[in-house]
């Protein structure tokens, strides 16, 4: 196992984005099913309206939490972020690869410079609403050029792994092989969906661990389920029938 994934020891794949506005709410759903995951997700939008609650809280629950606010700055602001992380239950950050290798050498040294248990450091290549036209403005030939130019740059500088839509994680783990730490949106019950979806490439949890995630970001098919903690537990049991061929 590789040291990133010894290093979280996550009790199981499965990632909830928690992505509710409201704080009532919000703590609930954390305290009633949070602990039925491996990892908890606070992006922007509950951080910016109760991000301190979600902290603390999942601390005194012994949650692990991916605190994905997708940091893009110069190194030195990206020094200073990373040295102030909040709360010790922030197990996984995220930045943009497109900062380049300075900052994401920054950003490693400055979580290294926390302890020998540092958060996990996880890259994300290009977002997946980029249309192809829009990556060849950037000056890619195409998403899949960007994708690896990004992805080899953030982990030759020191990241622990990438964000990727699941159709990307064959591919990746063809180039990058075991080591990178693979963390996947666009999980739905039962895979791919039709247009109306703002998920690309979407995969059930069985086909996305099998073609190589690490962890399985699940956010609305929980969130707008009749029965959050039923849709979970049936995404878990899912999960435990057809063990993924990760190491
Ligand atoms: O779609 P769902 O609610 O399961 O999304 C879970 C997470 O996936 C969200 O927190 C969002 O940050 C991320 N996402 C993404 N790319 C999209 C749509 C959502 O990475 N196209």
């Amino acid at each position: 196992m590789s040291g990133v994934r010894k290093r979280l020891g996550l009790k199981n794949p499965l990632c909830l984005a928690l992505d509710l506005t409201d704080k009532n709410q919000g703590i609930s759903v954390l305290k009633d099913i949070g602990p039925l995951f491996g990892m908890v997700k606070c992006g922007p939008v509950p951080f910016l309206s109760w991000g301190q609650d979600f902290l603390q809280i999942s601390e005194s629950l012994g949650l692990p939490v991916f605190l994905d606010l997708k940091w893009h700055d110069i190194p030195n602001t990206l020094l200073e972020t990373l040295s102030r992380l909040p709360s010790p239950a922030i197990r996984m950050v995220t930045i943009h690869a497109q900062g380049g290798a300075a900052m994401v050498a920054a950003a490693r040294r400055s979580l290294d410079r926390s302890g020998p248990d540092p958060a996990a450091l996880i890259a994300v290549t290009l977002l997946t609403h980029l249309t192809e036209d829009e990556v060849k403005a950037m000056g890619y030939k195409s998403r899949e050029e960007g994708v690896t130019r990004l992805g080899s740059v953030a982990l030759q500088s020191g990241a622990d792994g990438l964000v990727m839509s699941p159709g990307e994680l064959s591919r990746a783990r063809q180039l990058w092989g075991e080591e990178p730490f693979l963390v996947t949106p666009g999980i739905r019950p039962t895979g791919p969906t039709g247009a109306g979806d703002d998920q690309v490439n979407a995969r059930s949890p069985q086909e996305a661990l099998s073609e190589g995630s690490d962890l399985l970001v699940v956010g609305r098919p929980i969130l707008a389920a009749p029965d959050p903690r039923e849709a979970t537990l049936s995404l878990l049991a899912g999960i435990s029938q057809k063990p993924s061929k990760r190491p």
